[in-house]
């Protein structure tokens, strides 16, 4: 029976990598960017990038459809690469996190023009295009071309903070985890490694109730020794997010068409499509309409960005104005995600000019 180790020294690090692979050679997830596991099958670099792209900011289920969509509109980086602006920011629209969107095109485009559409194939070779930071290198790395780098995602860190009962609180305990992570990598099988630890930690290690019983590794993991393995990675408390109030103005013509403003490059959600709307602050918007017209109040929305939380208060009207008129259903789609819940409200809201409602 194996121990739970008294330090990482002491760790089998072979029986530990072992089960993990053999785990995951029975559980792994059948997903769109991956071979299966233990096969030598080529796999696109292209796809593994934008799948972790993507997957950056959002979950698996939330990303699977993007990334179907985008491979079959843009089926190769060079493809990638000569994508307008507007029309890779509205396929985006929903992922959040809207500069990764332009650093991904800055890294597509950097990719066809200095590297004749080929990815470079080592980690330092990633890491110097634009737009690609120490993850994306690695897990671009392990996943498409077998290299042994460390793949430290969310995941893995918790994986790794139980595995060890790291007492250090996150964030300051993060180069501790990516060291002992580290402890962990081998030449064999790199890309399964590190996506079978990936598995591990979102399907068993969860953050919330981990399935210990199930877990390949219980026996080596001194979280689940003490007891209490939920309580790893051990977190500091947090500020409460700051609360902001704005408001979303959805104009629209009668034509099925609503007014929508381009976003300044800089900033949040910047060079996205927007409702228009003013400053987001602490207290409650007073601010002019960005246009005459009858406004009259449809209620208001909430969303959580990563750092505050915003009342949006949405008033409709009918009118006009020097705008970028889209097509209702269109605007639906491109909007990034705030202002989809927005502009779905507005158009909920009874319309004045409809026959039938109040004046
Ligand atoms: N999260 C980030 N990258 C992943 C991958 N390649 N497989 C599963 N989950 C992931």
């Amino acid at each position: 029976m194996p121990a739970v180790a008294p330090s990482p020294a002491d760790l089998d690090v072979s029986a530990v990598r072992a089960a993990v692979l053999d785990w995951y050679d029975a559980n792994a997830r059948v997903l769109p960017w991956r071979r299966p596991p233990g096969s030598d099958a080529a796999v696109d670099p292209y796809r593994v990038w934008l799948s972790e792209v993507m997957l950056q900011q959002t979950t698996v289920p939330h990303a699977k459809p993007y990334f179907e969509r985008f491979t079959a509109r843009w089926p190769t980086v060079s493809d990638l690469a000569a994508a307008e602006d507007g029309a890779l920011m509205a396929a985006w629209a929903g992922l959040g996190y809207y500069a990764r969107a332009r650093n991904l095109l800055a890294c597509a485009r950097a990719v066809a023009r200095d590297h004749a559409g080929v990815f470079p194939d080592t980690e330092a070779g990633l890491l110097a295009l634009p737009g690609v930071g120490a993850y994306t290198a690695a897990a671009v790395a392990a996943i498409a071309f077998d290299r042994p780098a460390n793949v430290v995602d969310g995941n893995v860190e918790r994986v790794v903070a139980r595995l060890f009962a790291v007492e250090t609180p996150m964030p300051a305990a993060k180069p501790e985890l990516k060291r002992l992570a580290a402890m962990l990598i081998a030449d064999d099988r790199p890309g399964d490694w590190a996506q079978a630890l990936m598995d591990l930690g979102s399907t068993i290690c969860r953050p919330k109730s981990p399935l210990c019983l199930m877990c390949p590794i219980r026996a080596h993991c001194a979280g689940r020794a003490t007891g209490d393995p939920e309580r790893y990675p051990v977190k500091t408390k947090k500020a409460a997010k700051p609360h902001r109030q704005g408001v979303a103005w959805v104009l629209r013509d009668g034509q099925g068409r609503v007014a929508l403003v381009r976003r300044p490059d800089k900033g949040l959600l910047g060079g996205m499509l927007g409702l228009p709307t003013g400053t987001w602050s602490d207290g409650p918007p007073d601010e002019a309409p960005p246009s005459v017209a009858d406004w009259r109040d449809a209620g208001a929305v909430e969303h959580v960005f990563t750092h505050f939380s915003l009342t949006l208060a949405v008033r409709v009207a009918r009118g006009e104005g020097d705008f970028d008129w889209t097509p209702e259903a269109e605007a639906l789609d491109a909007l990034p995600t705030v202002f989809r819940k927005a502009l779905e409200r507005g158009l909920g809201a009874e319309d004045p000019l409809e026959p039938g409602s109040e004046p």
